[in-house]
C-alpha cells in the first residue's frame, strides 16, 4: 500500500509512521512521498532522514483552504506518487471537492480530540478549557464535512488532576504517535487481504 503524507508542521506523526515502517510495524504500507504547504515545515526534514521524497508544494492563492491553482498543484503532485492512501498528519488546510474527488475514499486524517467533540482548530485547547476528564485523538476518513468523516479508531487519555495544557498536549501527542501507524498497518492488511 503506497502512502502519501501531507503535513504543515513539525512532522512528529509522520516521523512515527516512518519509524514504524523502519521497524516493521507498518504492515504492508510504505511511505512513498511527503508533501507540505509550508516551505519551512519540520516535516520536510524527514525526507533525507528516511530517504523519502519530501517536497513543498505551493498552496497559493488561499490561506486556510486548498482550492484553485494550489489545489491543482497538490492534486498533480499527489497523483504522480500513485497513492493507495493519503494520510493527513497535521495538514492545516481544509480540503475542497477537487482534491476530495481525485482521491475519493483514500484520505484519512488525524485529529487531536475525541471526535465528534472539539472539531476544528486547537482540539486539545478546546478540550482542556472545557474541563473534560478524558481527551484523546481520532483517525477518521475524510469527507467534505471538516473532521466529520467516519471514525476509524480513537485513543483516549485521562486528564489527571493538576494537568496543564502542556502536559495534556504531550499525552495526546504520544497517543497519536501510537495510534496512527497502527491504523495504517491495519488498513494495509485489509487492502491486501
Ligand atoms: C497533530 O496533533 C494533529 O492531530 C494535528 O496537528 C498535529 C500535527 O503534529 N492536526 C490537526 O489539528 C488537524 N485539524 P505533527 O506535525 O507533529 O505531526
Amino acid at each position: 500500500m503506497r502512502i502519501v503524507i501531507l503535513g504543515s508542521g513539525r512532522g512528529s506523526n509522520a516521523d512515527a509512521i516512518l519509524e514504524a515502517q523502519q521497524t516493521g510495524r507498518l504492515g504492508r504500507a510504505r511511505v512513498v512521498a511527503i508533501f507540505s504547504d509550508q516551505p519551512e515545515a519540520g516535516i520536510l526534514a524527514l525526507g533525507p532522514r528516511f530517504n523519502v521524497p519530501a517536497v513543498f508544494v505551493d498552496p497559493a492563492p488561499f490561506k486556510t483552504k486548498l482550492e484553485g491553482e494550489g489545489e491543482a498543484r497538490f492534486i498533480a503532485a499527489v497523483q504522480a506518487a500513485r497513492p493507495d492512501l493519503v494520510v493527513l498528519a497535521g495538514f492545516m488546510r481544509v480540503l475542497k471537492p477537487g482534491f476530495l474527488t481525485a482521491f475519493a475514499g483514500k484520505i484519512i486524517n488525524l485529529h487531536p480530540s475525541l471526535l465528534p467533540s472539539f472539531p476544528g482548530l486547537d482540539g486539545i485547547g478546546q478540550a482542556f478549557r472545557r474541563g473534560v476528564k478524558f481527551a484523546g485523538c481520532t483517525v477518521h476518513g475524510v469527507t467534505a464535512e471538516v473532521d466529520g468523516g467516519p471514525i476509524l479508531d480513537q485513543a483516549a487519555v485521562r486528564v489527571a488532576p493538576g494537568e496543564t495544557l502542556e502536559s495534556l498536549s504531550a499525552k495526546i501527542h504520544a497517543a497519536e504517535h501510537a495510534l496512527l501507524p497502527v491504523v495504517i498497518a491495519r488498513l494495509s492488511e485489509a487492502e491486501n487481504a
